[in-house]
Formats: structure tokens, C-alpha cells, sequence
């Protein structure tokens, strides 16, 4: 097995530390440097690992990226090879603003196991569901809202519908508001949006929307070790979408890509929260020490848990 335990702690050390760079430039106002000091710390973190890692979702293209551009490798490379998907800080506003919900955010499998997700949009749909058929991108809000109560067994104004507050989703808006279903609005964050429905604690039965392709791939990831469903169909606006995608392998632009064709093997995920939200804790000071907390899943062993730890400065 490649991605063994033994990597676990690794690479929530690679997201504490992110988090704990970005954390002294939250509330600053400025979304471009908590968002470089966040992907210096983790890439300097990523290439001190004994893998042979490469980035697969990452910073954006090597001329867009300087830093954790797609392609790039990581590692010492002594270790096995694998992929990675990277959001060193997922939730620029959140930081700059101070507000809940800030992450660092990484992702990891075989190689060639994790999608290379192009930069576009993507539709998705995340549900507390196990089988297939439920829920579906294809299905209408209604359809998706009144098979997803029978499932559960609970009535549609019972059920909480995590949707991004976006104009474009004003349709969906309005029809969860007419089936009286409960909606839980968040201003941005869809990695942490889509998750909420892998734990009761979160009380949200199913995540609808069009948010970032790449994030979808992450958030994947985490929902692969949870018996939860999610979907995601990219969105290939303009032609230059379309030759991207293309060069990235991606023949079919209306395809729904399922868990299965998103992440396949083994994984792990961490995501290590820099500001307090739903997901885990924000950076903590607790007599003078750093702490963060990382939710991680592993999906061989079948992990799914927060850990706390202290994090070094250096
Ligand atoms: P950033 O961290 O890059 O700012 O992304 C935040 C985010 O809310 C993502 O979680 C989400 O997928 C995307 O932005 C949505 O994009 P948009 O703001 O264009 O609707």
C-alpha cells in the first residue's frame, strides 16, 4: 500500500502549517498575501517529504503559478509516487475578512488515481446518500428534494439544502423556498460546503450548486471515505475552457464524473482549519502554542477524524 498511515501525519503537519502561515495575515485585508504565505509554507513543507509527488490540482498553470503549478513535483523523490490536489487556502475572503470557514486544504492518492480537474466551474451535488439514483445533476430540485426525503425519511421542510449564495443560483433558491426545505446559506466555501453532509452533527442533508471544479476534486476526496454521494459536471463556458479541458484529456464536456470516476484507490485528505468554521476549529493559541485541528480522512483504513496538534514554527 502506498498511501500508508504513516503519511497521515505528514501531511497534516503540510496543511498545520500552511494554515498557521496564512493565520498571521488573517483580518489583514488582503486576500493575495495570506493566499502566498499559505502555498510558500506548502510547498517548502511538500518538497522536505520523502515522495515523489505531482501536483494534479494545484495554483493554476505553470504560467499563471509560480508556486504548486499543475505538474509541478514535489519531494525529495525517495518515496512512492502520487498525486496531489492542493487548496493551500480555500476561502481567500474568509481570511482577509476575518470571518469562519478559512482552510488549508489538500488531497492525496496513487498516482494517475485523482482527476486533473481543469479550472473551469462545476455543477455539483453532495447528499447523504449511499446508492446511486437518489439524487442526480440531472434530476430537477423537486425530484432530487422528494426522493431524498423518502430515503431519509423525513419530511422536505426537514431537510437542510446547503446552496453557495450566488446569483446564479437563484432557481435553486427558489424552489427549495417553495418545497419548504430548510437552506443554509454560506457566502463562499464549497469544499466545506459539500462536506457537511458526511456528518450528522452538520445537519445538512444535501449541498447543490455550481462552484470551482478543482474544489469539487477536493472535496471529493474527503466524501469518497464516507458513505455519501457526489457528483460534479464541469462547466466549458468558452472555447478556450474547451481547449483546456481538451489538453487535459477531457473529450466529453457534458459528462458527470461520480465518485469513482473522480478519486480511485486510496486517499487522504486533511483540511486544516485556519479561521473557525462548520468543519473543524480555526489556529488556536493555547499557552503560548500554536494549535490547529485537521479533519482527515483515509480511505483504506477508514479514518475519518480531527486531529489536534501543536504546530512548530519552523
Ligand atoms: P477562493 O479561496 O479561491 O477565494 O475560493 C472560494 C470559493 O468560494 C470556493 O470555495 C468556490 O468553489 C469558489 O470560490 C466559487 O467561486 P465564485 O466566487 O466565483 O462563485
Amino acid at each position: 500500500m502506498t498511501i500508508n498511515q504513516e503519511f497521515i501525519d505528514q501531511f497534516v503537519n503540510v496543511t498545520s502549517k500552511a494554515a498557521l502561515a496564512s493565520y498571521h495575515l488573517v483580518g489583514k485585508k488582503d486576500k493575495v498575501a495570506s493566499d502566498k504565505a499559505a502555498v510558500d509554507s506548502m510547498r517548502n513543507e511538500l518538497n522536505k517529504l520523502n515522495i515523489n509527488g505531482k501536483i494534479v490540482i494545484g495554483e493554476g498553470e505553470l504560467d499563471e503559478a509560480p508556486m504548486l503549478y499543475i505538474g509541478e513535483k514535489v519531494g525529495t523523490a525517495k518515496g512512492p509516487e502520487i498525486d496531489i490536489a492542493v487548496d493551500p487556502l480555500e476561502g481567500t475572503n474568509f481570511a482577509a475578512n476575518n470571518l469562519p470557514g478559512a482552510l488549508s486544504v489538500i488531497a492525496i492518492s496513487e498516482k494517475n488515481n485523482l482527476f486533473n480537474a481543469p479550472e473551469t466551474y462545476m455543477e455539483k451535488i453532495s447528499a447523504k446518500v449511499k446508492e446511486k439514483g437518489i439524487v442526480d445533476l440531472d434530476y430537477s430540485v423537486k425530484k432530487n428534494i422528494f426522493n431524498l426525503s423518502e430515503y431519509l425519511n423525513k419530511k422536505p421542510e426537514n431537510i437542510t439544502a446547503c446552496v453557495m449564495d450566488r446569483p446564479r443560483h437563484k432557481n435553486i433558491i427558489n424552489n427549495l423556498n417553495k418545497l419548504g426545505v430548510r437552506i443554509k446559506l454560506i457566502s463562499d466555501g464549497d469544499v466545506s460546503g459539500a462536506l457537511l453532509v458526511t456528518e450528522d452533527k452538520h445537519n445538512v442533508d444535501i449541498f447543490l450548486g455550481i462552484g470551482g471544479g478543482p474544489e469539487g476534486v477536493l472535496a471529493s476526496a474527503a466524501i469518497d471515505t464516507y458513505e455519501c454521494f457526489f457528483q460534479g459536471r464541469f462547466l466549458f463556458n468558452t472555447e478556450k475552457d474547451k481547449l483546456r479541458a481538451t489538453k487535459m484529456g477531457i473529450t466529453n464536456f457534458t459528462k458527470k464524473y461520480n465518485l469513482s470516476d473522480i478519486v480511485k484507490g486510496d486517499s487522504i485528505f486533511c483540511a486544516t482549519g485556519i479561521t473557525s468554521g462548520d468543519l473543524v476549529s480555526g489556529i488556536n493559541i493555547e499557552n503560548y502554542e500554536f494549535i490547529s485541528e485537521t479533519l482527515v480522512t483515509h480511505k483504506s483504513s477508514g479514518i475519518k477524524k480531527i486531529i489536534k496538534k501543536v504546530v512548530n514554527r519552523s
